[in-house]
């Protein structure tokens, strides 16, 4: 085998939009490694955001195995490069956490809070240390989620500085402004004191060293919005969407906020979050009350991968009123649900980590 029949191949894929190859458009790195049957080279793209990257690899596998040959091995071998770079290094304001995810979606209600809180829990449990900040300063859920409504911070003296201390609850840090003031009071807040109070929760927050902190927005894209991605050096957002056409198209809204060039924030995955309604005397049943698969046509339409379905089950819905997450329970189908979607969060970051930044 030589490289050549390799190239010839990568020949017939386009890349979408175009009526270039891939060849053409200088994409196909100049390390193509044969050993045996084994085939690895990198692809390079223009932009880390680029939102082709996972069909165009695949597609580039699929043009060997049919136009080199079917025995080739290289599934999982070629690699991604990107000219423009994203330096994800640890950010600046709080050096110990590893990765900051924030929790977002166009149109509100649609969970965020309740996914926030049980990916949190998940993470802990499976042995990561896990922070969650919510920056809903105008309706701030938390709190109630994880039943500590009655927790104050109180300050510690590190060095010469005071810091705010996290309660730590079912091994996630939380802090949230539900803390600090009366929920009608930061209602009449602007914009602007909300900025500053949230910016003091990230810079005045004894986060501690973490491997995940999760950011519970608020609905939309909103100067809260921009203020977290200005002051935070964000690993990637996750889009929570129902299945229903309104959210979908907010769901893109939100998702372009993100891939915006400006605040070029990779997005993870999206959260298929109310997929399907099962009674409970009927479990076998599936009700499709805000439209089937939406979540998933969209991951597929715009190629950002789909990191779960969350069906709408009574016992989430109770367990975020009584503060007692689904999650903490990993033997449950619910709690298994939220288990493998925080797999897939890890496994998702691992991949941006390994390809796209530098
Ligand atoms: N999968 C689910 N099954 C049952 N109930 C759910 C599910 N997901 C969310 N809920 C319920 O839907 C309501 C809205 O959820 P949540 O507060 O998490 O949404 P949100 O997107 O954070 O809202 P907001 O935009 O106001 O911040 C809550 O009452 C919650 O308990
Ligand atoms: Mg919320």
């Amino acid at each position: 085998m030589y490289p050549q029949l390799i190239i010839e191949a990568l020949k017939k894929v386009k890349y979408p939009g175009t009526e270039k190859n891939l060849v053409e458009m200088d994409m196909v790195e100049d390390n193509i490694r044969i050993e045996g049957n084994k085939v690895s080279f990198s692809l390079l793209f223009e932009k880390p955001n680029d939102p082709f990257i996972r069909s165009i690899v695949k597609a580039a596998e699929t043009a060997i195995i049919t136009y080199v040959s079917s025995d080739v091995d290289i599934k999982g071998n070629i690699s991604v490069a990107t000219r423009q770079t994203v330096c994800r290094e640890p950010d600046k304001l709080l050096p110990g956490v590893k990765n900051i995810i924030a929790v977002a979606s166009g149109k509100g209600g649609v969970g965020k809070s309740t996914i926030a809180t049980n990916l949190a829990v998940s993470l802990a449990g499976m042995g990561y240390k896990t922070g969650l900040l919510d920056a809903d300063i105008f309706g701030p859920s938390q709190p109630k989620m994880f039943r500590i409504e009655d927790a104050r911070p109180y300050l510690e003296r590190i060095g010469d500085r005071d810091l705010i201390r996290p309660p730590e609850k079912y091994g996630v840090k939380l802090l949230s402004i539900g803390f600090f003031v009366n929920k009608n009071d930061a209602v009449l807040w602007r914009g602007a004191m909300a900025c500053n109070a949230l910016k003091q929760l990230i810079r005045e927050g004894n986060w501690g060293d973490l491997d995940f902190l999760l950011i519970d927005l608020p609905p939309g894209t909103s100067d809260i919005h921009l203020t977290m991605l200005q002051t935070l050096s964000i690993t990637g957002a996750v889009i929570v969407t129902t299945p229903q056409e309104v959210a979908l198209a907010d769901a893109r809204k939100g998702i372009s906020m993100f891939l915006n060039e400006k605040m070029n924030v990779p997005v993870l995955g999206l959260i298929e979050n109310m997929a399907w309604f099962t009674p409970v005397e009927l479990p076998e049943s599936q009700y499709f009350l805000f439209g089937k698969e939406g979540g998933k046509r969209l991951s597929e339409e715009l190629d950002i991968p789909l990191l779960g379905q969350i069906p709408i089950v009574q016992s989430i819905c109770e367990s975020g009123d009584n503060g007692v997450p689904v999650a903490l329970d990993p033997d449950t189908i619910t709690g298994a649900a939220f288990r493998a979607l925080a797999e897939n969060v890890v496994e998702r970051v691992e991949w941006h980590r390994k390809h796209i930044f530098c």
